[in-house]
């Protein structure tokens, strides 16, 4: 397992639209335990493919229990109720701000063999689905709040500019 690269706000592959994952094979074992690993070592609470600049749809959740969920393909089943919390983002260094998330979230996906399985989650899991299927979207967090955009846009003006 290795720590890779997080990319940042400003880089453009971040707004691209992650594909379909198709190849249940070594290679997206290894894709997903090095993002585990990236995702401890840099103390998130989730991670997408994206971040570590593979274009798929993959992610990590720490479920904060010991336990970690591998996401592939997923779909957005069901959603109740919203919550209003602080979120931040490991591509979103030092920025933190209110968003509003559904406050349950049913989704269904495949695991790093194929195999498809429903996950229902509440709070803070429930959240962190919703930010890391947006990663998928090419949607970070920050789009979301007048405060986000704000900060995405100096972010995003500096970045051009280096
Ligand atoms: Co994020």
């Amino acid at each position: 397992m290795a720590v890779r690269n997080v990319i940042k706000i400003g880089n453009q592959t971040l707004r691209k639209k992650s594909k379909e994952v198709v190849s249940f094979d070594e290679e997206l074992g290894t894709l997903l335990d090095d993002m585990k690993k990236t995702m401890i070592e840099k103390n998130g609470l989730g991670i997408s493919a994206v971040q570590v600049g593979v274009l798929r749809r993959a992610i990590v959740i720490d479920l904060e229990d010991g336990e970690y969920l591998e996401i592939i393909n997923p779909e957005i089943i069901k959603t109740k109720g919203s919550k209003v919390a602080d979120e931040g983002c490991l591509s979103v260094p030092g920025f933190y701000c209110e968003v509003k998330r559904p406050k349950y979230v049913m989704i269904k996906a495949q695991d790093r063999n194929g195999e498809t399985y429903t996950f229902e989650a509440e709070d803070m899991t429930a959240r962190c689905i919703c930010h890391e299927i947006d990663h998928l979207n090419g949607i970070l967090f920050v789009d979301h709040t007048k405060q986000g955009q704000e900060y995405r846009s100096q972010v995003e003006k500096n970045f051009k500019a280096e």
